[in-house]
């Protein structure tokens, strides 16, 4: 999704813009732009090719500064053109860069029509470009503080004016955004040298100590110094705001002997649970951070805030919470839950899960929650440093890695690991945690990584599966109890990858109206460990071999489901108890994956898809 980089400096910055740009490459986005102050005047290049293409045209054009502003736009409104590209300029003297969206654009466009302003694009950045140029009045940060207050919505916004070298301008509010020190190492080694950034990724290697603006901040950025204004109504206020130290991955992590990101990020799941269980010595609510005791026995349930592939981790937890620490949990999806009324109780702890820890609509969730009076959170997320981490009392942090491919896969079962451990804290405070428990579920998922080891190595089988997939237009998946969230991942995932239609029921639910979508065109993939539902399932799958359908399983090894004509089988590893959904997961993933590549689909960076949803 849109992604900002902005700067100021004693050296030339344009290099460092686009290189923070190709750190937030992985976030999807469909063109980027860059602007400069240069010989008195803006200049701008703009592309809705690759970033690559955009450093080539700045060399080309010996595009040059320490004044500088950047963008991958992810369209919202308008088409992705060049036209619509950031940076967006007003008379020439106005350089903007925005992420988020304007929900009072066309109010404001309209009366800036009426005061002769000429609109270039479809885009809501456009209006606060004319808007700033409108308030300015010789100082670029009073216009800007003039502007945030017209506007609606979120955003996060630089800004530079040609009157004005050495000086850009940042705002926030609903959109992250961080400012960035220069320092005597890195690739600019400059400490006169102040940067904007909508993620500390884009700084990656440039500078480490950032300062995180918090919402409604306005940052003004000049050689050697910055400062923040709070807002506070209709005002803003000097104030301080703390120098951390961050040690930021670059992201752009090799591909080593994989084709994508994804295959190798599928195939990085053994080393990223490893990494996300070590140092778990025994379970204690501490892991959660401190005083994360006291809140635990302060809770009656649990709500499950989360977007995506992300909330089918929480769906997961569901069945563990309520099963192992015997505690009420409800999931909603955040972009509903943040708008419908709810009976909110303040004993309720509060889970939000993202990978990115910058997804609006969670965030939005949680503030909604904490509004109601719920005010124990918890997050589970993979990025330290994110607005999420930062917003929520307790946090567990997965350590996935960069996760570069769009489709989520590393960062969701290690959100399962983390959540079956909030389980077991769960459980313990509440008294349903034997010591002998702990032992065998510790044992258990210090064996995972291993496990899992052993469901990649399916790989070619699942292969041969996906060339008969590639053919497909439409898919079912199935799956029951635990399994149930696994089969709606699968299906979220050949969607968005090989744009095959896929839809997942609970398999008992098929005979309530699916089953009316079953002939031998239709496959229907099926999930079936060994637990105490699979007598259940496998009636399950007879009802779908007796209207023809083509059932591709993929089955426990104890459970005796043969292959047979219209019945094929992957074996699984023997079943792994409360934490087969891991297990599961694997071969979805990895079938999606294959399918994809064999109908030729843009795997890492599908259609219409970004990697971090900065929007509502
Ligand atoms: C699907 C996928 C998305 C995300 C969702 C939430 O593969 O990645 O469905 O899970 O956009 O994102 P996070 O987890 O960053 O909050």
């Amino acid at each position: 999704m849109c992604g900002i980089v902005g700067a100021v400096s004693a050296n030339n910055i344009v290099p460092i813009l686009v290189q923070g740009l190709q750190r937030l490459e992985y976030r999807g986005y469909d063109s980027c732009g860059v602007a400069v102050h240069q010989g008195g005047e803006l200049r701008r290049s703009r592309s809705t090719s690759r970033v690559a293409e955009l450093r080539t045209m700045t060399e080309d054009d010996g595009v040059a500064s320490g004044t500088g502003i950047a963008h991958t736009r992810w369209a919202t409104h308008g088409a992705p053109a060049v036209h619509n590209a950031h940076p967006h300029f007003s008379r020439g003297q106005i350089a903007l860069v925005h992420n988020g969206i304007i929900e009072n654009h066309d109010e404001l466009r309209d009366e800036l029509k009426a005061k002769g302003y000429v609109f270039e694009s479809q885009t809501d950045t456009e209006v606060i470009a004319h808007l700033v140029h409108h308030l300015y009045a010789g100082d670029l940060l009073e216009a800007v503080q003039g502007a945030v207050l017209r506007l609606r919505g979120a955003y996060a916004i630089a800004v530079f004016c040609r009157d004005e070298p050495g000086r850009v301008v940042g705002a926030r509010e609903g959109s992250p955004l961080i400012l960035g020190v220069g320092t005597e190492s890195g690739t600019q080694a400059d400490p006169t040298a102040r940067y904007l950034a909508s993620d500390a990724m884009a700084l990656a290697g440039v500078t480490d100590r950032i300062v995180y603006l918090e919402e409604g901040d306005v940052v003004d950025l000049q050689l050697g110094k910055h400062w923040v204004l709070a807002r506070d109504g209709e005002r803003f206020k000097p104030t301080e705001r703390e120098v951390k130290i961050v040690q930021a991955h670059s992201g752009a992590a090799e591909l080593g002997p994989y084709r994508h990101y994804m295959q190798k990020e599928i195939f990085e799941q053994p080393r990223a649970l490893a990494d996300t269980l070590e140092g778990v010595e025994g379970i204690t609510p501490e892991l959660f951070g401190d005083g994360a005791y006291s809140v635990f026995k302060n809770v009656d349930r649990v709500l499950i805030l989360a977007c995506g592939t992300s909330s089918y981790s929480g769906m997961t937890a569901k069945y563990w919470l309520e099963s192992i620490a015997k505690i009420p949990c409800s999931v909603e999806i955040a972009s509903e839950y943040r708008y419908r009324d709810s009976v909110p109780d303040p004993r309720t702890l509060v889970v939000t899960i993202s990978q990115s820890g910058e997804t609006a609509d969670t965030l939005a969730a949680l503030k909604h929650a904490r509004s109601l009076g719920m005010e124990h959170t918890l997050t589970i997320c993979n990025v330290a440093t994110s607005a999420m981490v930062r917003e929520c009392k307790l946090a567990y942090i997965t350590r996935a890695g960069v996760e570069v491919g769009v489709a989520s896969t590393k960062a969701f079962s290690t959100q399962l690991a983390g959540l079956f451990l909030l389980t077991l804290a769960l459980a313990q405070v509440r008294g349903h945690l034997t010591d002998e428990q702990e032992a065998q579920h510790l044992k258990a998922m210090r064996h995972l990584p291993v496990a899992l080891q052993a469901v990649l190595a399916l790989e070619p089988q699942v292969v041969a599966w996906a060339e008969a997939f590639a053919r497909k237009e439409n898919a079912l998946f199935l799956g029951r109890g635990l399994h149930y969230p696994i089969a709606l991942e699968g299906a979220l995932k050949l969607k968005e990858i090989s744009y095959i239609h896929a839809e997942a029921y609970p398999a008992g639910e098929l005979k309530h109206g699916p089953l009316a979508l079953v002939t031998a065109e239709m496959p229907v993939v099926t999930v079936a460990p060994n637990d105490a539902l699979l007598e259940k399932l496998k009636s399950n799958l007879q009802e779908v071999r007796a209207r023809g359908g083509e059932l591709f399983v993929f089955a426990d090894d104890d459970t005796k489901i043969e292959s047979s004509p219209g019945l094929h089988v992957i074996r699984m590893p023997e079943h792994y108890g409360a934490l087969s959904p891991i297990l599961h997961v694997v071969p979805l993933q990895l079938l999606a994956y294959h399918t994809a590549c064999a109908r030729g689909t843009d795997v890492d960076k599908p259609r219409n898809l970004a990697k971090s949803v900065t929007v509502e």
